[in-house]
């Protein structure tokens, strides 16, 4: 359905009715390709996902973000940085072979730099990222980036801490209208998450959902364990009249103490908490089927 604000739109209930799939995990065990052959099936998966069906309705979304950035604020409120957290090991996995070809598309598009950290990264990673000329971080920000300008986030499948780190570190009525996120559906997560623990842990997320207008990002690819249930997300309103709210007062650091949590932080980043973390997380079944697949 087309909005009147441009952008093609699925309502928020339809989108809640799709079929949630098993957030997609990290495997460390699964085969590494060498640099060349990663960069190549980057670029093959960049080629599917600029002749798929949706790609249109993509791209259409993404003029509405220029020109909806522009009407609210001219051409200073044009995208100046391109943030992607969590895009997993692209040496090693299909899914993220695919969203480090959709972060190519969107830098391409913003004609932006674009910095990029996973606490995962192998060096072979690291290697087919920066061949690719991306800023690969050497920093855990664990989120918490305090935009100065027009920011786009790509955080493909990320933890909610994540996010609600990131709206933590811009929670007030400048700033959060400069964040636009293409993520995991913020009206998913809340609708699956128990209101106590939203509430308690993932505050932001659950005050930010009804501020963010979402677009959910569908048919890109034919394999819907890419992108699904992901959406892009925007302010589509001036905050600067809700500066008094009492919706600005209570921003806390967010702690995160229950186990199950899926972030790396800064403190425990140690080569036996990665280990941890990652099996912790279950086994991506369509990963395991990747040499099955052509890319
Ligand atoms: C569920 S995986 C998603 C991987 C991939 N994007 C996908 O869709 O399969 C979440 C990712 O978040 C990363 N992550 C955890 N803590 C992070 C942090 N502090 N900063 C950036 N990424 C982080 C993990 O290493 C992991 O790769």
């Amino acid at each position: 359905m087309m909005e009147a604000d441009g952008f093609q739109v699925v309502s928020k209930k339809k989108a809640a009715r799709k079929k949630h799939l098993k957030k997609p995990q990290v495997n460390l065990n699964l085969p590494q390709d060498n640099v060349d052959e990663c960069v190549r099936k980057i670029l093959d998966a960049k080629d599917v996902l600029q002749s798929s069906g949706g790609y249109n309705n993509f791209e259409h979304n993404l003029n509405n973000i220029t020109r909806l950035t522009q009407t609210q604020g001219g051409e200073s409120y044009k995208i100046s940085s391109l943030v992607c957290y969590g895009l997993g090991l692209p040496s090693s996995s299909r899914i993220a072979k695919y969203q480090t070809a959709l972060l190519l598309i969107l830098r391409n598009y913003f004609n932006v730099e674009a910095e990029l950290y996973d606490p995962l990264f192998t060096s072979v990673d690291t290697r087919v990222l920066q061949k690719f000329n991306f800023h690969v971080l050497s920093n855990n920000e664990e989120g918490k980036r305090s935009v100065k300008g027009v920011t786009l986030f790509f955080m493909p499948h990320c933890g909610k801490e994540l996010y609600n780190n990131l709206l933590w570190a811009n929670w007030n009525p400048v700033s959060l209208p400069l964040c636009i996120i293409i993520g995991n559906s913020f009206s998913s997560m809340v609708q699956n998450t128990l209101s106590r623990i939203l509430k308690q842990q993932y505050k932001f997320i659950y005050l930010a959902e009804s501020l963010f207008k979402e677009y959910p990002l569908e048919a890109l690819v034919g394999y819907d364990d890419i992108f699904n249930d992901m959406s892009l997300h925007i302010i589509p309103e001036d905050l600067t009249d809700k500066q008094n709210d009492n919706l600005w007062c209570d921003k806390d650091e967010p702690k995160y103490v229950e186990c199950g949590v899926e972030i790396v932080l800064v403190k425990a980043e140690t080569s036996e908490s990665k280990i941890r973390t990652c099996t912790q997380v279950i086994v991506c079944k369509s990963d395991k089927k990747f040499n099955e697949l052509k890319i």
